[in-house]
């Protein structure tokens, strides 16, 4: 079926969605006037699953109900909580249980896996990184490498898409590694560019990154639970991310992290180590030793946070429901139609048309200048619209396929041509 630019073919399409059923199963907030919102912000932080208020309150009953025998005796004993999550992260990444692990926050993971990956020597120092790499990964890596007592100046590595271009190739990723990956110690690259929404070919810059001898790490902040991941085929090092994007599981939810079995049983990476890391077996005693638990598990620090972990299993159950596959071919026609709507429209796409280099997000730029751009959002803003702005010209739309319908993509296209008239 091919889409139409009107009301009545967005509606069609919802009533014929297997997965609709699922937005009934979210909280959608209203725009800032108190009017039904358009929420299309999922790339930022994701709705709140209704169920998540559920398993927030039955970890709080626990603890009144119990107090520390809770952590043996809660329903989901707290112990071994951060295993409740494993299953379902290691389907969305693409990985085997034993290389998951949901601990911390994105940037505490990448530290931790840093520590362990990214281990320069004379010949090979240097990081490489894409150019406009969000900043927080940008402060990890140069912290590091000024931590080793190098300087990041020389030492960051940041390749820039070919000019002209707003995108990174993977042939160019590979010439550069080819051309100076003697150089390089470790590669850090994401899944899905945060500002232009490009989604990479992971499995080939990991192929690459490992054919030059380099480490490699993954930052999959807007990829899980927006695109397929094979972390474990792709043979990267490492992977890190965070669950309140795409994963629905709250603000500054338990991150995680990924690290290839071939490094599972090591003893000689380095870590940095905490007494959740060590050997369940044997964690509680109490000696001076550390006897690392195998796999990811073996890279944890402290004990989990339960309230902001029981959010993330009201949303994995959801995705186990929905299933990756469908959600995924819903995401290409929901984020297709916002494409062919915009089509019509005077407005500027960042994000690579071509299917598999996107996910649910699509850039923007709105207007003639920056100025422009940004009275057109303020429009929208106060129209319903929730997207956001990004500094310095960028507006990042995503339609997610648990939750949004064709007509909210509709009511989007609609209200920004109005916008764009209303601002002329
Ligand atoms: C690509 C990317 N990396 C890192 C981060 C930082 O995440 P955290 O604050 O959980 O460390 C974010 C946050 O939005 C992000 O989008």
């Amino acid at each position: 079926m091919s889409f139409e630019r009107t009301l009545e073919h967005a509606r069609a399409r919802d009533g014929a969605d297997a997965l609709a059923r699922f937005r009934g199963q979210f909280a959608h907030p209203l725009g800032e006037q108190g009017e039904p919102a358009v929420y299309l912000c999922g790339h930022s932080l994701g709705l709140q699953p209704l169920s998540a208020r559920q398993r927030v309150i039955e970890e709080l009953e626990d603890w009144a109900a119990l107090g520390a025998r809770g952590h043996e005796s809660a329903r989901r004993p707290w112990i071994p909580y951060h295993e409740l999550l494993t299953h379902g992260l290691a389907t969305l990444v693409g990985a085997q249980p034993g290389e998951v692990v949901a601990m911390n926050s994105l940037t505490v993971n990448l530290h931790l896996m840093l520590a362990s990956f990214y281990r320069p020597d004379q010949g090979r120092s240097r990081i490489l990184v894409e150019a406009n790499a969000f900043p927080s990964d940008r402060h990890a890596l140069s912290s590091q490498i000024s931590w080793h007592g190098l300087d990041p100046r020389a030492e960051l590595l940041e390749l820039a898409p070919a000019s002209g271009s707003g995108e990174i190739t993977t042939e160019q990723i590979e010439y550069f590694l080819a051309q100076r990956g003697d150089e390089i110690a470790l590669v850090l690259w994401p899944g899905t560019q945060y500002l232009t929404g490009q989604v990479f070919d992971l499995p080939r810059i990991a192929a690459a990154a490992r054919r030059a001898g380099c480490a490699v790490g993954c930052d999959l902040a807007h990829s899980i639970g927006n695109v397929p991941v094979s972390l474990h085929d792709s043979g990267a090092d490492f992977a890190v991310w965070c669950s309140y994007k795409y994963l629905n599981a709250g603000p500054g939810a338990i991150g995680g992290c990924f690290v290839h079995e071939r490094h599972a049983r090591s003893r000689t990476l380095p870590r940095l180590a905490g007494w959740w890391g060590h050997d369940p077996g044997t964690r509680f005693a109490m000696g001076p030793g550390f006897d690392p638990a195998p796999g990811a598990e073996g890279w944890q620090v402290s004990n989990p946070p339960i309230l902001s972990a029981a959010p993330l299993i009201a949303s994995l159950e959801l995705f186990a429901d929905a299933g990756l596959a469908h959600l995924r071919a819903k995401s290409v026609a929901l984020t297709g139609y916002l494409a062919f709507l915009l089509d019509a429209l005077p407005v500027e796409v960042l994000t690579p048309q071509s299917v598999q280099s996107r996910g649910c997000q699509l850039s923007l730029r709105l207007g003639s200048d920056a100025r422009h751009g940004r009275a057109v959002f303020e429009v929208l803003q106060r129209a319903g619209m929730v997207c956001d702005w990004r500094e310095p010209d960028i507006v990042r739309v995503a339609p997610v396929p648990l939750y949004n319908s064709f007509e909210d993509v509709f009511r989007f296209a609609t209200a920004l041509a109005a916008a764009l008239k209303a601002v002329g």
